[in-house]
């Protein structure tokens, strides 16, 4: 079995699907690896690293997909892009691919995948279950996402994050407030922690109150009562319009009195809510900086321009969509244990196994015989 790494195509990725280190495990269950030239560039990773734990390097992508049953990627380019036809172009029928394919927010590429025949597996439908933790790629990303969103902040922040006592007086810590402590809420309080600023956060979950507290927040207590608030895999429902509306107006205060607001908070394939209006920005001091990790989907914060950056009162407003990729290093080792620990659950005796009795297989299983066979892709088909 013949797994093949490529050079990823959409602009700005900088990962790798697989790093050396991982080699020897997929080796253990009979896969060998063959990697484009060049492919671990960007993440710091020469091919010769590749080279010494055994994996063979193809002189392009052309040579890397007509040799590979199995193709490993971070992410592939929407095909309505140039990118996007291109990296279509490097699949072929029969092949097996595992990457993030985004199926829930947009499902053209996962009909394209079905239409060229190929078997696709997409890392962000990894079901929430003990067994598959170490897969669950989207918690690996969103640990990166929530650390380097406090750096994001800090870097722009015309303050310091921690309290000091020094000759020239004392310098009042900034304050940070975290809306949303999923994986990557939590990690960013603990960085601000870090950094020595004191955090708040909310969250809609009531489980999230202890897990703020044990990473040294405080807990924000708002006068809310979110309906049914998780749903069976640990993630957030969403809340009618009236909640959000609430929400906004009791969260109003908060958000005026910190200098860095990060905010997390999504529903899986839906729209992120608003939960910053342009008005609440306007109420924060000028300087402050938010950064909205939620911004693929729309924002939390009703300002927020996907990539860019948007100041407004004094006040700027980040949307980055791919943090993980500006830690390339660390985000591929991260992205490739998860993968590879997949693929090493795929393998039965030296095979690839799509069996739809194994519960990580059918929930991650998006195309398969030339259609699109997720239960929860299949309504969306077309549309
Ligand atoms: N294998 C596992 O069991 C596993 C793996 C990863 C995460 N989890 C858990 O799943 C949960 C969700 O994590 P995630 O990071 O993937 O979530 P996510 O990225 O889907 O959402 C981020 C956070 O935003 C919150 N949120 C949504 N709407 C909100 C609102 N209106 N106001 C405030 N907060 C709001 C969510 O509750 C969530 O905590 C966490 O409890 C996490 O620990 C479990």
């Amino acid at each position: 079995m013949l797994a093949g790494v490529l050079t990823e195509t959409l602009s700005g990725e900088r990962r790798v699907a697989l790093v050396p280190a991982v080699l020897p495990a997929l080796a253990k269950v009979g896969v060998s690896v063959l990697v484009q030239s060049g492919a671990g560039a960007s993440a710091g990773i020469p091919d010769a690293a590749y080279v010494e734990k055994g994996a063979e390097i193809a002189a392009s992508a052309e040579d890397v997909v007509s040799r590979a049953d199995l193709l490993l990627r971070v992410r592939l380019s929407p095909p309505s892009t140039a990118a996007g036809q291109q990296d279509l172009a490097l699949t072929r029928s029969g092949q097996t691919l595992i990457a993030f394919l985004d199926p829930l927010n947009d499902q053209s590429l996962s009909e394209a995948l079905a239409s060229r025949g190929v078997t696709a597996f997409s890392m962000e439908l990894m079901p929430r279950i003990t067994r598959a933790q170490s897969m669950d790629a989207l918690s690996s990303m969103a640990t990166i996402a929530g650390y380097k969103a406090v750096l994001l902040a800090a870097n722009t922040l015309p303050r310091m994050f921690p309290m000091l006592t020094t000759a020239a007086g004392t310098i009042t810590p900034a304050r940070v407030f975290v809306i949303g402590a999923g994986v990557a809420g939590l990690q960013a309080i603990s960085t601000a922690r870090r950094l020595g600023a004191p955090v708040e956060a909310y969250d809609v979950r009531p489980a999230a109150k202890e897990q703020v507290q044990s990473v040294g927040a405080k807990f924000v207590e708002l006068p809310l009562e979110a309906a049914d608030a998780e749903d069976k895999g640990g993630y957030a429902k969403a809340q009618d319009e009236s909640f959000y509306r609430r929400q906004r107006e009791v969260m109003t205060k908060v958000v005026a009195t910190s200098d860095v607001v990060i905010t997390t908070a999504a529903i899986p394939g839906k729209r992120s809510p608003v939960l910053i209006t342009k008005e609440m920005v306007a109420g924060m001091a000028p300087g402050s900086v938010i950064v909205d990790l939620a911004a693929e989907r729309g924002g939390n914060c009703e300002l927020t321009k996907a990539d860019e950056t948007v100041v407004s009162g004094g006040v700027t407003i980040f949307g980055p969509t791919n943090l993980p990729s500006t830690v390339p290093y660390h985000a591929s080792q991260m992205y490739a244990k998860n993968v590879t620990t997949f693929v090493t659950h795929l393998m039965k005796d030296q095979q690839l196994v799509v069996s739809l009795d194994d519960e990580i297989t059918r929930e991650t299983l998006v195309t398969r015989d030339g259609q699109v066979v997720h239960e929860r892709l299949k309504p969306l088909v077309g549309k």
